[in-house]
């Protein structure tokens, strides 16, 4: 697990943009996992701007993204699907045949989360998978107690993570949708590549469970751990109750000489 941390949400979207680029460079097919919140908004503005200002090619780019509410239909304005149309994929030449997020009205659920899990697969599985983290640990829909094997399946919102996303319905809890389609962790941690981003103080707690707690269901991303290629690139507030800070900086500082020796 590589810790990485930055003065600012501002620093932790640009260095994701690079790295997102990075990866694109050396692939330009990358099937990319994508997530949608608050935080990944800075890095979808930065993959914008590299579109259109470098030609940033995103034709061959196939994308899964983690999760969907289930109960609104893909056009509510709150939809991930809408979310996704407004911040990234309406602004870059990604194709919308190469795009994929769980179909929220679709009949049979069961069927449908095996068939996503098979179009995964399909593509060789995702290079790079960006990631949220929720106050209360969770990656994807995957809430505390989720299995740390489980799949692509539906979960019902914890009462922590509804409570937060009032504030996108108005702050009206009731019009909240109580559940969603969500890869598992099974499936998140069969990326080649994990990146999890968090901004803010309201994410430290969460944060350090995640990097320095137990690996344990009660917080799914303290799965990250096993993860042989994850990277979490938070900023000052999120690290902020990490108790190894000094030692992510050095390490990092390390690198960052390292590669520039090599250069
Ligand atoms: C969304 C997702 C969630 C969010 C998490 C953090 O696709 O997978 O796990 O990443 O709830 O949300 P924000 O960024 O709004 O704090």
């Amino acid at each position: 697990m590589e810790v990485i941390i930055k003065a600012s949400y501002d620093e932790i979207s640009k260095e994701a943009g690079r790295m997102v680029r990075k990866a694109l460079l050396k692939k330009p097919n990358l099937v990319l996992g994508l997530a949608t919140g608050s935080t990944p908004i800075g890095l979808y503005n930065e993959l914008v701007c590299m579109h259109k200002e470098e030609g940033l090619d995103f034709s061959q780019v196939v994308t899964f993204n983690l999760d969907e509410y289930v109960g609104i239909p893909a056009s509510h304005p709150e939809s991930y699907h809408t979310f996704m149309e407004r911040h990234l994929f309406s602004k870059v030449n990604v194709p919308t045949s190469n795009t994929h997020i769980p179909q929220n009205t679709t009949r049979n659920l069961e069927k449908f989360c095996e068939w996503y899990e098979q179009q995964i697969r399909e593509v060789g599985g995702i290079d790079l998978q960006i990631l949220g983290i929720g106050v209360n640990g969770h990656i994807g829909f995957n809430e505390p107690s989720s299995s740390l094997g489980s799949r692509t399946r539906i979960k019902t919102l914890a009462p922590s993570t509804l409570k937060v996303h009032t504030r996108d319905f108005g702050g009206d809890l009731d019009t909240v949708p109580k559940m969603a389609i969500t890869m598992g962790v099974g499936t998140i941690m069969e990326a080649k590549q994990c990146l999890l981003l968090a901004s803010g103080k309201s994410k430290a707690q969460a944060i350090a469970r995640c990097v320095e707690g137990p690996i344990t269901a009660e917080v799914p991303a303290s799965a990250l751990q096993m993860h042989p290629k994850a990277v979490i690139l938070i900023d000052e507030e999120a690290a902020s109750q990490l108790k190894r800070i000094d030692y992510y900086k050095w390490g990092y500082e390390n690198k960052l000489r390292l590669e520039a020796d090599s250069l």
